[in-house]
């Protein structure tokens, strides 16, 4: 019966093609899955370090402003690790004794500094710039966290490159106020909290957040009690007179977003998404 067989063939090897496919996939998924595993990626990781020093304590607690430690984040690609001499001018009056600082007092009296282990490291194939995000309207919480709220420092996001490209596709519903840059509890607009914009000169050319004024109190409202204050109620009748700059209102990131992307001058997708963006 040499068709039986045959056809009996035929199916093994269908079955053993289809097997083969499914192993596939299946390696094709879980390779996947390990490259985006946490203990590869070390996000959530919060490495030990020379110093158990806390944002917590620090940020939140002291309200000490990131730009005071991380003192080149708006102006360079590096947001930059504090150097002891930073840490120095408060711990040499401030708990000059504590053992916990005793790593510190080391290194200011070596001049070597504090070897702190990294918890966020892009490969160096990759270029990325802090000032550029920055002063774009891409808040520190947004990349990192809530840093403020860290006891030790941990990797919030796995900076992967499809992590980045989601922003970069559409970072319209990312984007902020510069001013709200720093701002770990911004929560963008709502009909319950609108935010106010206004563009003030854009003639220089200069494609920048600056130009850019936003403001989270009602500014016709604010005009008003200035004015109120200001001129007495005789003049003009008991009417006030005021001059407002013109402020959109938005009462949604969607909208505050597409007006961000418009007057930050924000490249189009295709441009972001371009892999010189990113890989040089
Ligand atoms: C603006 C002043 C200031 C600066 C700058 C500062 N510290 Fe502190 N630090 C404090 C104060 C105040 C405390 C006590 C905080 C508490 O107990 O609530 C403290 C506490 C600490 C502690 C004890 C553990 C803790 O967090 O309570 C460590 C460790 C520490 N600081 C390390 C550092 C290092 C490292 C730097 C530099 C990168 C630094 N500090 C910069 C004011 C400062
Ligand atoms: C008092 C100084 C101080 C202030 C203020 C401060 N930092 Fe830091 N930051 C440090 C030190 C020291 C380290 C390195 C040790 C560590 O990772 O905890 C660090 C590390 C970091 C890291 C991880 C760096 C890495 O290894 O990849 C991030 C992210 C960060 N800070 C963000 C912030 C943000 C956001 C703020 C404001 C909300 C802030 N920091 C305020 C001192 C400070
Ligand atoms: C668009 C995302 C993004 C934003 C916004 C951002 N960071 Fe980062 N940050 C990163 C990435 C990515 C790295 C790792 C860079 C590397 O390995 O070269 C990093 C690294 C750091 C480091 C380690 C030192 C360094 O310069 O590499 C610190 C500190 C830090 N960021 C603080 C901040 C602070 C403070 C802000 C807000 C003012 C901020 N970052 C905003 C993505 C961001
Ligand atoms: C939350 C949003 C967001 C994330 C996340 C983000 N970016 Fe960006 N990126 C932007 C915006 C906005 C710009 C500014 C675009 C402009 O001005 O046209 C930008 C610009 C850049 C530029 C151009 C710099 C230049 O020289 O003009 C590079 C490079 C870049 N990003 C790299 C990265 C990398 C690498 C990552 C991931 C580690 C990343 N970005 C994550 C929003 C983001
Ligand atoms: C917005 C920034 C950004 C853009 C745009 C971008 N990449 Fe990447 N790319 C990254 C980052 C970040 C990594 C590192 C990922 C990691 O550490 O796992 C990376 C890694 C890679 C790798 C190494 C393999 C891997 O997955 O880790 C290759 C290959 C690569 N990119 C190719 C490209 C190509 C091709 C393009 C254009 C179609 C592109 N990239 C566009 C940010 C970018």
């Amino acid at each position: 019966m040499p068709q039986l067989f045959h056809r009996r063939s035929n199916t093994l090897v269908r079955m053993g093609l289809v097997l083969a496919v499914l192993v596939a996939v299946a390696t094709g998924v879980a390779l996947d899955r390990l490259q985006r595993a946490p203990w590869v990626t070390r996000q959530g990781e919060q490495p030990a370090q020379p110093v158990s020093f806390s944002h917590r304590h620090h940020v939140q607690g002291m309200g000490v402003q990131c730009q005071y430690c991380h003192v080149s984040v708006e102006k360079s690609s590096y947001a930059g690790i504090p150097s002891t001499r930073i840490c120095m001018n408060c711990h040499l009056q401030m708990w000059p004794n504590a053992a916990q600082l005793e790593p510190v007092r080391q290194s200011w009296m070596s001049g070597k500094s504090i070897p702190w282990v990294r918890v966020n490291d892009l490969p160096d194939f990759v270029s990325f710039d802090h000032s550029v995000h920055v002063n774009k309207g891409v808040g520190c919480v947004t990349c990192h966290g809530q840093v403020d709220q860290m006891n030790a420092t941990s990797a919030q996001y796995s900076l992967q490159m499809e992590w980045c490209l989601d922003c970069h596709r559409n970072p319209a519903k990312n984007l902020r106020p510069a001013s709200e840059v720093y701002n770990m509890a911004w929560r963008g607009p709502s009909e319950s909290r609108p935010v106010w914009c206004a563009v003030g000169d854009e003639m220089s050319g200069m494609p920048t957040a600056e130009s850019v004024n936003c403001t989270v109190s009602d500014p016709l409202a604010r005009a008003v009690l200035n004015a109120t204050l200001t001129t007495p109620s005789s003049m003009n009748g008991g009417r006030v007179l005021v001059a407002v700059p013109t402020y959109e209102k938005f009462t949604s990131q969607d909208e505050l977003g597409r007006f961000l992307v418009n007057h930050y001058k924000i490249r189009n997708t295709q441009d972001l998404m371009s892999c010189e963006v990113c890989h040089r």
